[in-house]
């Protein structure tokens, strides 16, 4: 995608004046169901068969209930499938709501996913404690190793998993890489791209076939709406895998088959009329609308964490009671080289780094940030501050603690878009009254 476009799409891209009023800002439409035609026409709807499902098909009339399809919800599912370059989006309830969509359909009792180990916290409980109970196994790769996943993959996994910024260490794969190995196994490879957003980021173009988001983050920006989207390429050819729930008559919606009708939009399909339908972790329209509001200046702001972020990055990287820094732009970084051939336009807001005084410094110096916010959330305008050895990762074993990347002195912060100098300042209070 090019700036241009970006810009423009990010503001234009799946939704026009409102047919019934006129209205320019997009309407909330706050219903649960929408009124048929006639009998026909509900049949029709239900059977598939009036194209429903489909953003323009939300705007003339062809929608039957909100867990399902709401034409608010729509309007920003078409806009995050354009940004991403995709063909078809389901917003959810939350991140997490996102990635359990696509598992639900992707994987069974007996399969496995194979996934890059730097993960968010979440992600990796999902898969150790809830996948799991479902009889699907997670396998657990050095982000980096690709021999690894390579050895990983067998005739069972459903698919792989990768962020573009991985946490903590911030790594970004060889996506194209990772993208032949999956395919030459007939999995798709599914990327959450919540830390890149579709402004730095668009995995489609490096091979991904299916995307995540926590929109709670930087697609949204301000903290106040939590919320996740998951994005199909349509390029997946899902007949070559094992994906029942696809391409096979699905006897959970009167026998149809989604890849026999749909074609590249199976998943899509699917995912809203199996996935959300029965899973009903749809997200609101508030919530969509919110979210459709802030996504409008998603370019301008990616620009100016990336900024911002790589002065607080410099800064650190020369202050004596900084021992190490991790931030995807600078030169130093294990993965800057992929950073560079992948993200276009900057190296996001996030960065870790340790205290030379480690555990109690790293943990006091959260305590004395004024301007930065102790909590544990990330991508919001504001600057946030976290110690995770003593709050997030408190309950983690040593080793748990050790494979997840996050040792005592790390220190996490999601930079802002406040005065550069002023956040700047208010570590430098905080590391001199720490150490
Ligand atoms: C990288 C990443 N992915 C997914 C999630 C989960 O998103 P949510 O909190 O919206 O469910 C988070 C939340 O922190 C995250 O940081």
């Amino acid at each position: 995608m090019t700036d241009d476009d970006i810009y423009t799409d990010s503001i234009h891209a799946g939704q026009q004046p409102d047919p019934a009023t006129g209205s320019r800002a997009p309407p909330i439409y706050q219903t649960t169901s929408f009124v048929f035609d006639d009998d026909e026409h509900a049949a029709e709807l239900f059977a598939l068969e009036a194209e429903p499902m489909t953003y323009a098909a939300a705007y003339t009339g062809k929608n039957i209930y909100s867990r399902i399809m709401n034409p608010t919800t729509m309007m920003l599912e078409n806009r995050l499938a354009t940004l991403e370059g995709g063909i078809g989006c389901m917003t959810t309830a939350s991140g997490m709501a996102s990635l359990d969509l696509a598992t639900f359909l992707l994987a069974e009792n007996g399969d496995n996913i194979v996934t890059a180990s730097a993960l968010y916290g979440g992600t990796y409980t999902y898969f150790t404690h809830t996948a799991s109970r479902r009889g699907i196994e997670a396998r657990f790769v050095d982000t980096l190793d690709y021999e690894a996943y390579e050895e990983a993959i067998d005739e069972d996994t459903a698919y792989v998993h990768v962020e573009t910024i991985g946490n903590p260490a911030l790594v970004t794969p060889d996506f194209e890489r990772l993208a032949d190995i999956a395919h030459d196994h007939d999995v798709p490879l599914f990327v959450d791209n919540t830390f890149a957003t579709p402004a730095l980021c668009n995995p489609f173009e490096h091979g991904a076939d299916l995307i995540w988001h926590s929109t709670t983050k930087w697609i949204h920006g301000s903290g106040s709406t939590i919320g996740g989207a998951l994005i199909d390429s349509g390029q997946f050819d899902w007949a070559a895998g094992d994906y029942p729930e696809i391409t096979e008559d699905n006897p959970a919606y009167h026998g149809i088959n989604f890849h026999e009708n749909f074609g590249e939009a199976a998943f899509t399909f699917a995912a809203r009329a199996r996935g959300l339908r029965d899973l009903g972790n749809q997200q609101s329209p508030f919530d969509g609308w919110v979210t459709m509001q802030k996504l409008e200046t998603l370019p301008l702001r990616m620009a100016r964490h990336s900024e911002n972020a790589m002065a607080v990055a410099e800064y650190l990287d020369d202050h004596p009671e900084v021992s190490w820094v991790n931030y995807p732009g600078l030169e130093s970084h294990e993965t800057h080289d992929n950073a560079s051939e992948y993200l276009d336009g900057g190296y996001g807001g996030m960065i870790t780094f340790g205290l030379e005084e480690g555990y109690d410094a790293g943990r006091q110096m959260c305590r004395e940030a004024e301007l930065a916010s102790l909590l544990a959330n990330v991508g919001d305008a504001k600057t946030l501050i976290i110690h995770p050895a003593s709050t997030t990762h408190q309950q983690l074993t040593d080793e748990e603690k050790q494979a997840s990347g996050v040792t005592d002195d790390l220190v996490r912060l999601s930079v802002g878009l406040e005065g550069t100098q002023d956040i700047i300042d208010d570590l430098d209070q905080a590391i001199d009254a720490s150490t």
